[in-house]
Formats: C-alpha cells, structure tokens, sequence
C-alpha cells in the first residue's frame, strides 16, 4: 500500500519532472537499452512518440493515485496490450530500475531515499496490476 505521504512525495516530484519530460524520456530509454540491450527491438514505433505515451501515462497514473480503483482498468488493459508487444514479467524490474535511474538523474538533490521509495512503491503498484492482468482474459 502507498501512505499519503508516499503520493504527495510522487506527485511533487512528477510535477519537476514535467517541464523536461522530453529530456526525461530520452535518458529514461537510453538507460533502458544500455541495461538490456535485446528490449530495442521491441520498440517498433517512432521513440520520441513512445517517450510522449510513457510520460502521459506515468502522468496519469500519477494524478490517479488518489482514487487507484478508478484507474485500474485501463492500468490492466494496458498491462494486457503490453504482452502483445512482446513484454515479460522479468522486462518490468528492468523498466523499473531505468525509470528510477532516469528520476535520479532529473530531479538531483530532490532525488531522496523516502522519494525513491515512494517511486518504488508506485511503480510496483502499477506493474503488479499490469502483470496480473497479462495473465487474465479481459
Ligand atoms: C508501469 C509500467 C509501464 C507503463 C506505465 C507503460 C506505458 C506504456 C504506454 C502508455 C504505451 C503506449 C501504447 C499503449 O498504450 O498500449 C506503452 C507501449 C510499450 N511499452 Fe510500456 N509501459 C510500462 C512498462 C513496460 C515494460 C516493463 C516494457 C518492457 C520493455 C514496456 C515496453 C513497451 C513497448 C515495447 C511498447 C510498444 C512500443 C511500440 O509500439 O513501439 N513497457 N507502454
């Protein structure tokens, strides 16, 4: 579960990471591939479009974080459409240990352990509806 606290540390930090969100995107791929090489292949798309769609999509879920049960369905149907594009549950901890690479990078000083746990236990959150959802019917 994610405290109050937890969603405000989230909120404020996504809200610094915003304004440079294309810069944000950007390293947060580019760490990606650096950590597995093999993922580049997945991503057929243009990735600065990619990079747009993550970011709108961290964003809201963001924003959803005070009333999660509404967001959950789209976060499974996302979670559902992901295995589609080739993604594995093990892909999610690589994917996580970029984005939390790419929020160190950005935010600097404001990077602190009680913010990365924050991001940690977001992350997981969605991750873990995502994953469950890949291994259901919709
Ligand atoms: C919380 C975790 C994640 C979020 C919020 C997220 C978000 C998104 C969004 C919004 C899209 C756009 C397409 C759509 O809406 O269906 C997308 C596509 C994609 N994501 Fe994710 N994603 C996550 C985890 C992952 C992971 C773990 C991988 C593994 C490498 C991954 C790889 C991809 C790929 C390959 C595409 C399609 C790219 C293309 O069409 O070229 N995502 N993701």
């Amino acid at each position: 579960m994610i405290t109050p606290e937890q969603k405000l540390l989230v909120q404020s930090t996504w809200a610094q990471v915003v304004p440079i969100a294309d810069t944000a995107a950007a390293l947060f791929y580019n760490r990606l591939f650096e950590i597995d090489p093999s993922l580049r292949a997945l991503f057929t798309s243009d990735i600065k479009e990619q990079g747009a769609k993550l970011m709108t999509m961290i964003g809201v879920a963001v924003r959803g974080l005070d009333r999660l049960d509404e967001i959950v369905p789209a976060v499974q149907a996302l979670g559902r459409r992901h295995v589609g594009y080739g993604v594995k549950d093990e892909h999610y901890a690589t994917v996580a240990s970029a984005l939390l690479w790419t929020l160190e990078k950005g935010l600097g000083e404001a990077y602190t352990p009680p913010v990365a746990e924050a991001w940690t236990v977001t992350y997981t959150l969605l991750a873990d509806v995502m994953k469950d959802a890949s291994r259901q019917p919709a």
